[in-house]
This record gives structure tokens, C-alpha cells and sequence, in this order.
């Protein structure tokens, strides 16, 4: 398991797989107080049970970036557990219905105060129509809407490359570049790098124009490379 110890928070990286499907859940723990939240459960209940044990973390809420079913798979079972409120953002609950899940909605930039930090979610629409990424203390998780190498995949209903576009251009003008990167994906590099690397070396957050960006976005053989999990 990774540990990275930043200025007011700890993150905790759990790799979760199912078949060669692997996740990477988040637990963010505020360092004064221990308590924390966790972001995108999946796969392994076990291993996030454990991981909240091991560090005496007093988990506090879930939090969710988007829908699909490799973010949301144990939300309702980790909020169950602890008895404790799992969110996603109101565009996205409204977009997809998601009626069967118990969800606590934010709107843009509402900051919420859980385990004693203020966490800002921002509406990244565009891998779906309400993704949204965190930002909690020094870090940023980032769901599908960026990786390491690249962005999310814009196919499905809600999906949108011209959104996404618009999302990418967002997260560079208020990211800064000190600032770590927890997508909820890796292909190559290790996570947690900071802002300013994935801007310069992400392919993705260097396509000025929006036309070829959604062009490239939407390559045909994009898609044989985005389930290439490590
Ligand atoms: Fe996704």
C-alpha cells in the first residue's frame, strides 16, 4: 500500500482489482485528527476494512466521482459499515437516476466540511456528466477525468469530449502546480505526482485547440490502450 504524508493530510492508495479490472481507492486522512474520508470504494472490502484498521483512521464519509461501477461498486456497503454518508454530485445523480444508492448530493466548489477538513469538489463534466474531482488538502483524486497519461474516455450517455475539454482547461487555471494527483486509474508512472509534471508531460493538458482535441479524444484506437490497468 502507498503512503504519501502531505503538509495536513495522509493518503492512503488501496489497489483493488476484479479480474483485470484494477481501481485505486483513496483514504484521506486529516493528520491532527485521524479521522477521514475515502474516495471511489471498489472491489476489496476487505483490504479497505483493513487498511482503516491497520492506521486507527475513524472513516468519516464516502466520496464518489462518478458513477460507474468501478468507482461506485462498495459505496453503499462502505457507508453501511460505518454509518456513515456517501456523496456524489447532484449533476450526476440527476443525469444517471442512480435512485437504488442512498446519495447525499453537493453542487460546483461547495465546500464540504467531513472529518474535520474542507473539501472542495470540483464538477469536471465530461467522462460523464457529473465526474467531479476533490480537492483535500494538497491533493487532488481525480476519478476517470485525469490521469497520469492521459483523460478519461468519453463514451457512453452524458459523455462529452467538448465538455471534457472545457473540464481540463478548468482544473490547469485553478490547480496549482505544487498540488498531488490521485486519479483512480494507473497505466504507467506512479501516482501522486504533482500538478505541474502532468501538465507538461500529459499529452492531453497540451492540446490547445478544442477541435483536435476532441479529434484525438475520440481516436478509434485510443480504446485498446485504456483498460491496460497496473
Ligand atoms: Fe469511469
Amino acid at each position: 500500500m502507498k503512503v504519501d504524508t502531505l503538509d495536513t493530510v495522509n493518503v492512503y492508495g488501496c489497489r483493488v482489482s476484479s479480474g483485470r479490472t484494477v481501481n485505486y481507492c483513496w483514504i484521506i486522512a486529516n493528520r491532527l485528527t485521524n479521522q477521514a474520508v475515502i474516495v471511489d470504494p471498489a472491489w476489496e472490502l476487505a483490504t479497505i476494512v483493513d487498511t482503516l484498521h491497520k492506521n486507527g483512521l475513524q472513516l468519516k464519509a464516502v466520496l464518489v466521482t462518478h458513477h460507474h461501477h468501478d468507482h461506485i461498486h462498495l459505496a453503499d456497503s462502505v457507508s453501511a459499515l460505518y454509518g456513515i454518508p456517501a456523496f456524489i454530485s447532484k449533476s450526476e445523480r440527476d443525469f444517471y437516476s442512480l435512485s437504488e444508492h442512498q446519495f447525499f448530493t453537493f453542487y460546483d466548489s461547495e465546500i464540504l466540511s467531513l472529518a474535520g477538513l474542507a473539501i472542495r469538489p470540483i464538477l469536471t463534466p465530461g467522462h460523464t456528466a457529473g465526474s467531479t474531482c476533490f480537492l483535500i488538502g494538497e491533493a487532488l483524486f481525480t476519478g476517470d477525468t485525469v490521469f497520469n497519461e492521459g483523460c478519461g474516455m468519453c463514451v457512453g450517455r452524458g459523455a462529452s469530449p467538448d465538455q471534457l475539454f472545457a473540464s481540463l482547461h478548468r482544473l490547469k487555471e485553478e490547480i496549482s502546480d505544487s498540488i498531488k494527483v490521485y486519479p483512480g486509474h494507473r497505466y504507467l508512472t506512479e501516482l501522486g505526482a504533482d500538478w505541474g509534471t502532468l501538465k507538461k508531460n500529459n499529452i492531453y493538458l497540451n492540446i490547445k485547440d478544442k477541435d483536435t482535441f476532441i479529434n484525438f479524444r475520440m481516436r478509434a484506437e485510443s480504446i485498446k490502450n485504456a483498460f491496460v490497468f497496473i
